[in-house]
């Protein structure tokens, strides 16, 4: 048997725990790792899991690449191709699954797996992680990673580049030049996107992490507030006044920024986000701070009562603790994000205090139409919350007053509830 394969990947027959090649588009990972492993499998009896975050039919597996590599190898003779696996020589077995779904309990069924290989693992989120491993158990079993980065503080980023396996992990970077057969036809694309988006062309065809989500709602301004410098140490200054924004959850997160004004500049030195908690929960740990507090602000549904709470609503809640509160009025969400992208230039926010806002900000994204392509409404997940107490951020500037010169200069006021 005889199989070429970019220098880069000779470490796939050097026995190690974790094998990871990160890259960008078509420098040969998926096909290098497909080959290596038919070629073992073919050797020896492998038991080998072919995994991702997320597959719903055995389409969105790596299946076929496998079938193709099999053909182009010229394996048929030793390989079975069944429809939802593939059976090599002496018991060999390639499987397919998805770990989203998967379970501490139903993973137990790939225990005595040798090999899994998870594709496409920048979409592999810690949960996921955190099952699959331990459940590779097998002496000598390895796990094989391939991935286009995405953010750097993804979780796969962060457990295999940045803080890998110490001695147990090969991580390389491989990216087209790296791939002697690397396509004519995606030269061209290459050759279109260094021209045509030089702002993704790191990410896409060089594998550099990008700052913000694919369809990123804030994705030029928080790029310019990385880049600025602006997302660093912000510290409380006692002479201001600090104002708590609130965005009201309970089964969702509750996310409160905590952010003082100095004329027209926004300094957010803290940010908190928590589910299943009271306001009086809330409000205790805020006074445990002893900031010189301003006013809380609360959403327009912080004047409705529900069956649990009665009559009690946010608001008098808040008030009823020695909180002034206001109200903020209802808006369109696409005017609060308008003006939450006004506030973003002269906004700092804390690094150690306020890091995961930024977070929630560049991975805030709209919603995608699967068929159109078309943008649309923005996306309600984990990263929403802390998207929409920004956006009442920008809303509550106007009234967030320090009582020494109290003006609302800069600040475009809408309104009051
Ligand atoms: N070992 C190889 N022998 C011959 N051709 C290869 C080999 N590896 C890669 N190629 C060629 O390079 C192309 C890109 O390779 P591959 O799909 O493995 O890249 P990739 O890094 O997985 O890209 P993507 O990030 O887009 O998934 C293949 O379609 C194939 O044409
Ligand atoms: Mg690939």
């Amino acid at each position: 048997m005889r199989a070429q394969f970019p220098d880069k990947l000779e470490f796939l027959f050097r026995p190690c725990r974790f094998k990871v090649a990160r890259g960008g588009r078509g420098s040969g990972k998926s096909w290098g790792f497909a080959r290596a492993l038919l070629l073992l499998a073919a050797r020896q009896p492998l038991r080998v899991l072919c995994t991702r975050e997320i597959q719903n039919s055995i389409k969105d597996s790596v299946h076929r690449l496998l079938s193709d590599q099999i053909s182009a190898l010229g394996l048929q003779s030793l390989y079975e191709i069944q429809n939802d696996q593939i059976i090599g020589p002496n018991g060999s077995l390639f499987l397919f699954s998805g770990l989203h779904q998967q379970t501490v309990d139903s993973i137990k069924s790939f225990e005595g797996v040798d090999i899994v290989w998870v594709e496409e693992a920048q979409s592999v989120v810690k949960r996921s992680w955190d099952v699959l491993i331990p459940t590779i158990r097998r002496p000598n079993s390895e796990i094989w990673v391939t991935f286009n980065p995405d953010l750097d503080t993804d979780d796969t980023y962060q457990r295999f580049v940045v803080n890998p396996p110490e001695g147990r992990c090969i991580s390389i970077e491989m990216n087209f030049s790296d791939n002697p057969w690397f396509p004519d036809e995606l030269e061209q694309e290459r050759q279109h996107c260094a021209r045509t988006r030089p702002n993704d062309y790191p990410n896409i065809w060089l594998g550099k992490c990008r700052s913000v989500v694919d369809g990123a709602i804030y994705a030029d301004e928080v790029r310019d507030l990385l880049e600025s410098g602006r997302h660093g140490f912000v510290p409380y200054d006692p002479t201001l006044k600090v104002h708590a924004i609130f965005d009201l959850g309970w089964n969702d997160l509750t996310a409160i920024i905590l952010a003082q004004r100095n004329g027209p500049e926004m300094r957010v030195i803290r940010y908190i986000e928590d589910n299943r908690r009271r306001l009086d929960q809330y409000s205790a740990d805020l006074r445990d701070f002893r900031y010189n507090w301003g006013k809380v602000f609360l959403p327009h549904d912080g004047t409705s009562g529900n069956i649990v709470s009665g009559t009690l609503t946010p608001r008098t809640t808040m008030e009823s603790l020695g909180w002034e509160v206001e109200i903020l009025p209802r808006l369109d969400p696409e005017d609060g994000i308008r003006l939450a992208r006004e506030m973003f230039p002269r906004t700092r926010i804390d690094k150690n205090q306020a890091g995961p806002l930024v977070e929630r900000l560049r991975r805030y994204r709209r919603h995608i139409n699967k068929v159109t392509r078309e943008p649309g409404a923005p996306l309600h997940d984990e990263n929403s919350h802390g998207a929409d107490v920004w956006r009442y951020l920008a809303m509550a500037a106007p009234q967030m007053v320090n009582e020494e010169w109290g003006g609302a200069l800069n600040y475009r006021k809408i309104g009051t509830a």
